[in-house]
């Protein structure tokens, strides 16, 4: 090979080397871990989804379409062996795609069958996640999510069983849902957040989807998050672009969750590249792989081919994951030396 054309192939990354690259999964939703087939095609069919004749996926218009069929699909798991193993699916997925690493967002209001017993829920929860570090090596955190259209008695209901419980497994407060429906609602949360941060849990909100750059600039400014989930609308302010940028507050990014949302017309379109260019330190993400048909290899793979991101790119990216996640600091030390290992000398 010539010398020019081996450094190329030494840059670029293919299928293999995308899904072995050390990585953390830092946004991706439990709900969006059910597996359809678990809780009965036909059932969501019947719900008036429609789904995709080549990839079997459902197929959504809007954000609040998808977010009543969460309310449909998770109300149909009631057995605490489902959940289990809903649990340690995402473990061994997650191995799979060279995820060393999940935080893992539920919120309570799309599982009505366990909203009276959440402490059962999250042991459910537990059993499948500790299984699933021991055979795959994966570990698993989870971030509780209020809802942006709650009830403020509910969030805050939600919030005192999470500061009294305290499952250990339960390591972040975040809030999600459709902000588009619910107005700003950063004052509203501003407390909550504050408590959760006093109680030593970690923080990160939904923004920037449903809303434009003004929820970014409240789930920063008001509710102080350490990682803003999504984001990408922030673009549409040049200031905030440059605040994230100047204060290094990651933004977790799913770019096939909003092409599949109607969020961006394609991933050509996707914000991620003038954000990354533009020194935004920004990871790559789910959100909910199983609806969406996507995994985090795919996600890497996908954006590399459509921006052409070469190695040292990929290998950015997969560091803020880790840096950004809310693994424990031993186990961010283990992830980032085993990525610098695999980048080499060259990173
Ligand atoms: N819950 C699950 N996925 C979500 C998303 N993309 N936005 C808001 N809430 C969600
Ligand atoms: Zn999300």
């Amino acid at each position: 090979m010539p010398v020019d054309a081996e450094s190329l192939h030494a840059r670029t990354a293919d299928a293999d080397w995308i899904r072995q690259l050390p990585k953390a999964e830092v946004h991706l939703h439990l709900e969006g871990c059910v597996p359809l087939a678990s809780v009965g095609l036909d059932d969501a069919a019947r719900a008036g989804v429609a789904f995709d004749p080549d990839t079997g996926a459902p197929r959504f218009h809007d954000l609040a379409e998808f977010l009543g069929f969460l309310d449909r699909s998770c109300a149909l798991v009631t057995d605490g062996a489902h959940v289990e193993h809903i649990a340690y699916e995402i473990a061994r997925r997650a191995a799979a795609n060279g995820v060393g690493h999940a935080d893992v967002i539920f919120n309570p209001i799309h599982w009505p069958a366990w909203q009276a017993d959440l402490d059962r829920f999250v042991e459910r929860l537990d059993c499948g996640f500790e299984a699933g570090e021991a055979d795959h090596g994966v570990t698993t955190a989870l971030c509780l999510s209020l809802t942006r259209t709650q009830r403020p008695a509910d969030s805050a209901a939600l919030v005192d069983w999470l500061l009294a419980a305290r499952p250990g497994r339960v390591v972040a407060l975040s809030v999600d849902g459709n902000e588009a429906a619910a107005g700003r609602t950063g004052q509203r949360f501003a407390p909550l957040f504050a408590r959760a941060r006093r109680a030593g849990l970690h923080t990160c909100a939904h923004a920037g989807e449903s809303s434009g750059p003004e929820g970014v600039r409240d789930a920063v400014e008001l509710l102080h998050v350490e990682r803003v989930d999504h984001g990408i609308r922030a673009l549409e302010d040049p200031a905030l672009v440059a605040e994230l940028a100047a204060n290094a507050v990651p933004l977790d990014i799913c770019p096939t969750s909003n092409v599949r949302l109607g969020v961006v017309a394609s991933l050509a379109a996707h914000p991620v590249e003038q954000l990354r260019a533009a020194g935004v330190r920004v990871s790559l993400n789910t959100d909910d792989p199983l609806l969406f048909g996507t995994s985090l290899a795919d996600e890497y793979r996908r954006c590399a081919q459509t921006f052409g991101w070469d190695r040292s790119v990929l290998g950015a990216i997969a560091r803020v994951s880790i840096e950004s996640s809310f693994a424990a600091q031993e186990r961010k030390r283990e992830l980032l030396s085993s990525l610098a290992d695999y980048l080499g000398p060259a990173a």
